[in-house]
């Protein structure tokens, strides 16, 4: 027995007039640079016009921690809201989802959330409105919080994490910057990837993730050339929803067990350490789904057959990284970050264990070895071909 489950979609120009219908109390949970440009005001103006009292709770940072949850959810004791409604990139909406969950369910410790936690929906309506085009929170179940003393991001799944309602937007996204582009659509497209080949897929994601794939590999170069663009920055946002809607019923797989590891180590963007972690993922594991991968490739364009349709779509996916101006390979990309060498071999052996340890592996059809794990970083590190 499995599910599929979606939030209520609203999409396309104007679908933020949905605030107008709302009623009750809202706590909005955003980050203070929204807030600072200017992007809240968007929501705020709409809820004032639906006449909804709201406050807004805006300390979440990236890579949220259970600490900012928890914060929040004092907040919202106070408050008592009759709705939460997220606005930001994943961290603002993973954050919302967790205040939600918490609040509603005052005795659950939220590092303990799992698909086996009772965790109860009380009637707190959750709204996620993502800024960004990339994390898919708003379309999925799934939440990932930090435990910033061990630099650890922990993932989890549970029914009731899901937004009774998803706004869609293009107007949210319009301004965000080229480079936060890339990474954010990067992110969609390492989950649609993903999702394809995990163990977990089923017949009601594989469509989902062949349309996002779709969607990403032939906008998002548009998308992050020209801002001005509006198909191009419609079609990605709603190809990260699209992507989240399948990672929440099929979840993500090995380029983000590689890239939660990089990623919270080094402090570097999610979408930059599991997108560049893609095309090096995909090799390597289509030594257990080649079959699925072909079929990907086939609804990609690709003719061939066998090791050369994986070849190509290896192929395709380092061009489109080309494409939006991101090395396909982590030396340059930790370098733009000031982070050398020595720093990459001294955290190895931390990178391998927790890409080892991430709940990502779990939803993969074989788990690799560390030995196989160490290779993964290190010749995605230099960029070299997968021979293993
Ligand atoms: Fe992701």
């Amino acid at each position: 027995m499995w599910w599929f489950a979606s939030p209520r979609i609203v999409f396309g120009s104007d679908s933020l007039e949905f605030l107008e219908t709302l009623k009750g109390k809202a706590l909005i949970v955003t980050d203070e640079n929204l807030v600072k440009t200017g992007v809240v005001d968007k929501i705020t103006k709409r809820l004032k016009k639906a006449g909804v009292e709201f406050e807004i709770y805006d300390r979440v940072e990236p890579d949220p921690s259970f600490e900012i949850v928890m914060e929040g959810v004092g907040i919202a004791r106070t408050f008592q809201p009759d709705m939460i409604i997220g606005v930001g990139g994943g961290s603002s909406l993973d954050a919302a989802k967790g205040i939600r969950a918490i609040y509603e369910n005052p005795d659950v410790d939220p590092e303990e959330i799992s698909p086996w936690t009772e965790l109860e929906e009380k009637g707190v309506k959750l709204i996620l409105i993502p800024t960004a085009s990339g994390s898919g929170s708003e379309g999925s179940n799934a939440i990932v919080l930090t435990k910033k003393e061990e630099n650890r991001k922990v993932a989890s799944i549970h029914p009731a994490i899901m937004a009774d309602y998803a706004i869609v937007d293009p107007e949210m996204v319009r301004d965000l910057p080229l480079k936060v582009a890339a990474f954010t659509g990067l992110d969609a497209l390492s989950h649609a990837m993903d999702a394809y080949v995990s163990a977990w897929k089923n017949d009601f994601t594989d469509g989902l993730c062949i349309q996002a794939c779709k969607l990403l590999f032939k906008y998002l170069p548009r998308a992050c050339t020209d801002r001005s663009d509006g198909e191009a920055v419609e079609k990605v946002h709603n190809a990260a929803t699209i992507a989240g809607l399948a990672i929440g019923s099929s979840q993500a797989g090995l380029s983000h067990s590689i890239g939660h590891s990089l990623g919270a180590v080094f402090h570097i963007p999610h979408g930059f350490a599991c997108g560049i972690a893609l095309p090096y993922t995909t090799k390597y594991y289509s030594k257990f789904v080649i079959e699925q991968y072909e079929e990907l490739a086939y609804h990609l364009g690709i003719q061939e057959k066998g090791e050369k349709a994986i070849d190509s779509l290896v192929d395709m996916t380092m061009d489109l990284l080309e494409k939006i101006n991101v090395p396909g390979n982590f030396k340059e990309l930790l370098e733009q970050y000031g982070i050398e060498r020595n720093a990459f071999e001294e955290k190895l052996d931390i990178l391998v264990n927790n890409a080892s340890l991430d709940n990502t592996v779990l939803t993969l059809v074989e788990i690799p070895s560390e030995e196989d794990f160490r290779k993964l970083f290190l010749y995605a590190y230099e960029g070299k071909n997968i021979d293993f």
